[in-house]
Protein backbone atom coordinates (compact mmCIF):
# COMPACT_ATOMS: atom_id res chain seq x y z
CA UNK A 1 0.00 0.00 0.00
CA UNK A 2 1.03 3.54 -0.66
CA UNK A 3 1.13 6.34 1.83
CA UNK A 4 1.14 9.97 1.23
CA UNK A 5 2.55 11.39 4.98
CA UNK A 6 3.96 7.92 5.67
CA UNK A 7 7.00 5.79 5.50
CA UNK A 8 6.86 2.46 6.26
CA UNK A 9 10.21 0.14 6.24
CA UNK A 10 8.88 -3.49 7.45
CA UNK A 11 12.06 -4.77 8.06
CA UNK A 12 14.00 -2.18 9.52
CA UNK A 13 15.90 -4.91 11.59
CA UNK A 14 14.89 -8.28 11.32
CA UNK A 15 11.30 -8.65 12.90
CA UNK A 16 11.29 -4.57 13.35
CA UNK A 17 9.09 -2.55 11.28
CA UNK A 18 9.47 0.85 11.21
CA UNK A 19 6.78 3.65 10.55
CA UNK A 20 8.23 7.42 10.09
CA UNK A 21 5.50 10.38 10.34
CA UNK A 22 6.50 12.40 7.03
CA UNK A 23 4.62 15.25 6.86
CA UNK A 24 8.14 17.59 7.75
CA UNK A 25 6.97 21.11 6.79
CA UNK A 26 4.28 20.72 9.33
CA UNK A 27 6.21 19.27 11.99
CA UNK A 28 4.52 16.16 11.25
CA UNK A 29 1.18 17.85 12.31
CA UNK A 30 -1.28 15.14 12.89
CA UNK A 31 -4.23 15.71 10.54
CA UNK A 32 -6.99 12.94 9.59
CA UNK A 33 -5.22 11.35 7.10
CA UNK A 34 -1.54 10.71 8.54
CA UNK A 35 -3.26 9.45 11.35
CA UNK A 36 -5.69 6.67 9.31
CA UNK A 37 -2.21 5.74 7.81
CA UNK A 38 -0.84 4.86 10.73
CA UNK A 39 -3.86 2.89 11.52
CA UNK A 40 -3.83 0.62 8.16
CA UNK A 41 -0.16 0.42 8.60
CA UNK A 42 -0.17 -0.63 11.86
CA UNK A 43 -3.06 -3.26 10.83
CA UNK A 44 -1.04 -4.74 8.24
CA UNK A 45 2.14 -4.93 10.36
CA UNK A 46 0.28 -6.25 13.10
CA UNK A 47 -0.75 -9.19 11.00
CA UNK A 48 2.20 -9.61 9.38
CA UNK A 49 3.98 -12.98 10.82
CA UNK A 50 7.82 -11.33 10.10
CA UNK A 51 6.73 -8.73 12.27
CA UNK A 52 7.17 -9.23 15.95
CA UNK A 53 7.82 -5.36 17.10
CA UNK A 54 7.13 -1.78 15.79
CA UNK A 55 8.73 1.23 15.46
CA UNK A 56 7.06 4.70 14.95
CA UNK A 57 9.19 7.76 14.78
CA UNK A 58 9.34 11.19 13.24
CA UNK A 59 12.01 13.03 12.50
CA UNK A 60 15.12 14.86 14.14
CA UNK A 61 13.23 18.17 14.47
CA UNK A 62 9.98 16.75 15.50
CA UNK A 63 8.03 13.74 16.43
CA UNK A 64 4.39 15.05 15.85
CA UNK A 65 3.94 19.25 16.66
CA UNK A 66 0.04 17.83 17.55
CA UNK A 67 -2.75 17.47 15.80
CA UNK A 68 -3.32 19.33 12.52
CA UNK A 69 -4.41 22.73 13.92
CA UNK A 70 -5.22 24.54 10.52
CA UNK A 71 -7.77 21.35 9.84
CA UNK A 72 -9.27 22.09 12.60
CA UNK A 73 -10.10 25.63 13.29
CA UNK A 74 -13.37 25.73 11.36
CA UNK A 75 -14.90 22.56 12.56
CA UNK A 76 -17.43 22.82 15.31
CA UNK A 77 -18.84 20.44 17.72
CA UNK A 78 -21.00 18.12 15.45
CA UNK A 79 -18.20 18.31 13.03
CA UNK A 80 -16.00 16.71 15.24
CA UNK A 81 -18.39 14.39 16.59
CA UNK A 82 -18.87 13.24 13.01
CA UNK A 83 -15.81 12.99 11.93
CA UNK A 84 -14.87 10.84 14.92
CA UNK A 85 -10.91 10.40 14.76
CA UNK A 86 -10.55 8.76 17.66
CA UNK A 87 -12.23 5.43 16.81
CA UNK A 88 -8.60 5.67 14.79
CA UNK A 89 -6.40 6.08 17.78
CA UNK A 90 -9.01 3.26 19.53
CA UNK A 91 -7.51 0.65 16.93
CA UNK A 92 -3.85 1.64 17.39
CA UNK A 93 -4.36 0.95 20.61
CA UNK A 94 -5.57 -2.37 19.59
CA UNK A 95 -2.04 -3.20 18.11
CA UNK A 96 -1.23 -6.55 19.23
CA UNK A 97 2.01 -6.37 18.98
CA UNK A 98 4.63 -3.62 20.79
CA UNK A 99 5.02 -0.42 19.79
CA UNK A 100 7.91 1.85 21.00
CA UNK A 101 8.02 5.49 19.79
CA UNK A 102 11.36 6.79 18.95
CA UNK A 103 11.24 10.77 19.46
CA UNK A 104 13.29 13.67 18.98
CA UNK A 105 11.98 17.60 18.59
CA UNK A 106 8.67 18.64 19.47
CA UNK A 107 6.01 15.63 21.14
CA UNK A 108 3.51 18.05 21.70
CA UNK A 109 -0.51 17.68 22.15
CA UNK A 110 -1.89 15.29 19.88
CA UNK A 111 1.36 13.93 19.34
CA UNK A 112 2.42 13.55 22.80
CA UNK A 113 -0.84 11.83 23.06
CA UNK A 114 0.55 9.65 20.28
CA UNK A 115 3.58 8.62 21.88
CA UNK A 116 1.80 7.93 25.38
CA UNK A 117 -0.60 5.76 22.99
CA UNK A 118 2.83 3.53 22.09
CA UNK A 119 4.14 1.28 25.02
CA UNK A 120 7.79 2.63 25.21
CA UNK A 121 9.36 5.93 24.53
CA UNK A 122 12.79 6.18 23.64
CA UNK A 123 13.92 9.95 23.14
CA UNK A 124 16.25 12.25 21.63
CA UNK A 125 18.11 14.94 24.92
CA UNK A 126 16.20 17.46 22.44
CA UNK A 127 12.51 16.37 22.74
CA UNK A 128 10.63 18.09 24.13
CA UNK A 129 6.76 16.88 25.62
CA UNK A 130 4.03 18.86 26.24
CA UNK A 131 0.19 19.58 26.34
CA UNK A 132 0.22 23.37 25.31
CA UNK A 133 -4.05 22.31 23.44
CA UNK A 134 -5.04 25.07 26.72
CA UNK A 135 -2.63 27.74 24.55
CA UNK A 136 -5.39 27.53 21.57
CA UNK A 137 -8.68 27.94 23.58
CA UNK A 138 -9.27 23.23 24.01
CA UNK A 139 -7.41 21.06 25.92
CA UNK A 140 -6.42 17.56 25.38
CA UNK A 141 -8.92 15.01 23.50
CA UNK A 142 -6.65 11.82 22.84
CA UNK A 143 -5.46 10.85 26.43
CA UNK A 144 -3.40 13.35 27.46
CA UNK A 145 -5.44 14.11 30.46
CA UNK A 146 -5.44 10.29 30.94
CA UNK A 147 -2.53 8.67 30.36
CA UNK A 148 -0.33 11.63 31.41
CA UNK A 149 -1.86 11.81 34.32
CA UNK A 150 -1.16 8.31 34.96
CA UNK A 151 2.17 8.40 33.94
CA UNK A 152 3.87 11.14 35.73
CA UNK A 153 0.96 11.90 38.72
CA UNK A 154 -1.06 14.81 39.10
CA UNK A 155 0.97 17.84 40.18
CA UNK A 156 2.87 17.70 37.25
CA UNK A 157 -0.08 16.54 34.80
CA UNK A 158 -2.24 19.53 36.34
CA UNK A 159 0.74 21.74 35.11
CA UNK A 160 1.44 20.52 31.97
CA UNK A 161 -2.22 20.90 30.68
CA UNK A 162 -3.14 23.66 32.33
CA UNK A 163 0.32 25.84 31.47
CA UNK A 164 0.84 24.74 28.76
CA UNK A 165 4.31 24.29 29.26
CA UNK A 166 6.86 22.33 27.77
CA UNK A 167 8.84 19.42 29.47
CA UNK A 168 12.29 17.90 28.11
CA UNK A 169 13.49 14.18 27.42
CA UNK A 170 15.17 14.23 30.90
CA UNK A 171 12.68 15.68 32.93
CA UNK A 172 10.22 13.14 31.14
CA UNK A 173 12.69 10.23 32.26
CA UNK A 174 12.55 11.28 35.30
CA UNK A 175 8.82 11.51 35.71
CA UNK A 176 8.35 8.19 34.31
CA UNK A 177 7.35 9.44 30.88
CA UNK A 178 9.60 7.95 28.85
CA UNK A 179 12.24 4.92 28.86
CA UNK A 180 15.22 6.33 27.73
CA UNK A 181 17.21 9.33 26.73
CA UNK A 182 20.24 9.17 24.68
CA UNK A 183 22.01 11.69 22.05
CA UNK A 184 19.68 12.73 18.92
CA UNK A 185 21.92 10.47 16.53
CA UNK A 186 21.51 7.55 18.69
CA UNK A 187 17.42 7.35 19.40
CA UNK A 188 16.41 5.56 16.72
CA UNK A 189 19.38 3.23 16.87
CA UNK A 190 18.46 2.97 20.72
CA UNK A 191 14.74 2.10 19.89
CA UNK A 192 15.41 -0.21 17.34
CA UNK A 193 17.67 -1.78 19.99
CA UNK A 194 15.05 -1.92 22.24
CA UNK A 195 12.70 -3.54 19.21
CA UNK A 196 15.49 -5.90 18.44
CA UNK A 197 15.45 -7.45 22.34
CA UNK A 198 11.98 -7.93 22.43
CA UNK A 199 11.82 -9.74 18.52
CA UNK A 200 14.06 -12.37 20.44
CA UNK A 201 11.17 -13.50 22.70
CA UNK A 202 8.11 -15.44 21.96
CA UNK A 203 5.54 -13.42 19.87
CA UNK A 204 2.71 -14.90 21.77
CA UNK A 205 4.36 -14.22 25.61
CA UNK A 206 4.96 -11.06 24.75
CA UNK A 207 1.55 -10.08 23.14
CA UNK A 208 -0.45 -11.34 26.22
CA UNK A 209 2.05 -9.74 28.39
CA UNK A 210 1.65 -6.54 26.38
CA UNK A 211 -2.33 -7.07 27.05
CA UNK A 212 -1.89 -7.57 30.66
CA UNK A 213 0.53 -4.73 31.45
CA UNK A 214 -2.02 -2.14 29.72
CA UNK A 215 -5.34 -4.12 31.39
CA UNK A 216 -3.58 -2.34 34.64
CA UNK A 217 -4.73 0.79 33.41
CA UNK A 218 -8.35 -0.39 32.74
CA UNK A 219 -9.41 -1.94 36.13
CA UNK A 220 -8.63 -2.85 39.50
CA UNK A 221 -5.78 -4.99 41.23
CA UNK A 222 -8.27 -8.21 41.62
CA UNK A 223 -9.32 -8.32 38.58
CA UNK A 224 -6.39 -7.61 36.80
CA UNK A 225 -4.21 -10.40 38.66
CA UNK A 226 -7.18 -12.77 37.65
CA UNK A 227 -6.58 -11.65 34.23
CA UNK A 228 -2.79 -11.79 34.68
CA UNK A 229 -2.99 -15.14 35.61
CA UNK A 230 -5.50 -16.35 33.03
CA UNK A 231 -2.91 -14.95 30.51
CA UNK A 232 -0.09 -16.77 32.28
CA UNK A 233 -2.17 -19.99 32.72
CA UNK A 234 -2.64 -19.63 28.67
CA UNK A 235 1.10 -19.56 27.83
CA UNK A 236 1.58 -23.11 29.08
CA UNK A 237 -0.15 -24.58 26.38
CA UNK A 238 2.53 -22.67 23.97
CA UNK A 239 5.57 -24.67 22.08
CA UNK A 240 7.26 -21.46 23.06
CA UNK A 241 6.83 -21.99 26.86
CA UNK A 242 8.78 -25.41 26.83
CA UNK A 243 10.93 -24.12 24.48
CA UNK A 244 12.02 -21.38 27.03
CA UNK A 245 12.20 -23.97 29.70
CA UNK A 246 13.98 -26.23 28.33
CA UNK A 247 16.39 -23.98 26.84
CA UNK A 248 17.11 -23.05 29.88
CA UNK A 249 17.12 -26.47 31.47
CA UNK A 250 19.92 -27.71 28.53
CA UNK A 251 21.56 -23.91 28.64
CA UNK A 252 21.37 -23.12 25.60
CA UNK A 253 19.23 -20.23 23.47
CA UNK A 254 15.39 -20.53 22.82
CA UNK A 255 14.82 -20.62 19.34
CA UNK A 256 10.73 -19.20 19.48
CA UNK A 257 8.38 -20.15 17.28
CA UNK A 258 5.58 -17.96 17.67
CA UNK A 259 3.56 -21.37 18.71
C1 LIG B 1 -0.76 22.62 11.95
C2 LIG B 1 1.41 23.19 12.44
C3 LIG B 1 1.29 22.65 13.74
C4 LIG B 1 0.04 22.04 14.09
C5 LIG B 1 3.27 23.43 13.53
N1 LIG B 1 2.65 23.66 12.35
N2 LIG B 1 2.46 22.82 14.38
N3 LIG B 1 0.41 23.18 11.56
N4 LIG B 1 -0.95 22.06 13.17
N5 LIG B 1 -0.17 21.48 15.27
C6 LIG B 1 3.20 24.32 11.17
C7 LIG B 1 3.32 25.83 11.37
O1 LIG B 1 2.09 26.47 11.12
C8 LIG B 1 4.36 26.17 10.34
O2 LIG B 1 3.76 26.20 9.07
C9 LIG B 1 5.30 24.95 10.38
O3 LIG B 1 4.53 23.89 10.94
C10 LIG B 1 6.51 25.17 11.25
O4 LIG B 1 6.10 25.61 12.52
P1 LIG B 1 6.62 26.96 13.23
O5 LIG B 1 5.59 27.38 14.20
O6 LIG B 1 7.03 27.97 12.20
O7 LIG B 1 7.94 26.42 13.95
P2 LIG B 1 8.58 26.94 15.32
O8 LIG B 1 8.59 28.45 15.36
O9 LIG B 1 9.87 26.21 15.46
O10 LIG B 1 7.58 26.49 16.48
C11 LIG B 1 7.38 25.10 16.71
C12 LIG B 1 6.16 24.88 17.63
C13 LIG B 1 4.94 25.61 17.07
C14 LIG B 1 6.50 25.41 19.04
C15 LIG B 1 5.95 23.38 17.73
O11 LIG B 1 4.78 25.24 15.68
C16 LIG B 1 3.66 25.28 17.76
O12 LIG B 1 3.40 25.84 18.83
N6 LIG B 1 2.85 24.42 17.15
C17 LIG B 1 1.54 24.09 17.68
C18 LIG B 1 1.65 23.15 18.85
C19 LIG B 1 0.30 22.81 19.41
O13 LIG B 1 -0.45 23.72 19.86
N7 LIG B 1 -0.10 21.52 19.40
C20 LIG B 1 -1.37 21.09 19.88
C21 LIG B 1 -2.37 21.07 18.76
S1 LIG B 1 -3.99 20.61 19.31
P3 LIG B 1 3.99 27.44 8.05
O14 LIG B 1 3.09 27.11 6.90
O15 LIG B 1 3.64 28.67 8.80
O16 LIG B 1 5.46 27.33 7.74
C22 LIG B 1 -3.91 18.95 19.54
C23 LIG B 1 -5.17 18.31 20.01
C24 LIG B 1 -5.09 16.83 19.96
O17 LIG B 1 -2.93 18.32 19.34
C25 LIG B 1 -6.47 16.26 20.07
C26 LIG B 1 -6.59 14.86 19.59
C27 LIG B 1 -6.10 14.51 18.26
Amino acid sequence: MSYEFILVNPQVAPFVGLIQLNRPKELNALNLQLMGEIKEALLQLDEDENIRAIIITGNDRAFAAGADIKQMAGRNAIDMLKIDQFSTWDSIRKTKKPIIAAVSGFALGGGCELCMLCDMIVASETAQFGQPEINIGVMPGAGGTQRLTRAVGKARAMEMVLTGNFITAEEAREAGLINKVVPVQLYLDEAIKMASKIAEKSPIAVQMAKESVLKAFDTGLQEGLFFERKNFYMLFATEDQKEGMNAFIEKRKPEFKNK
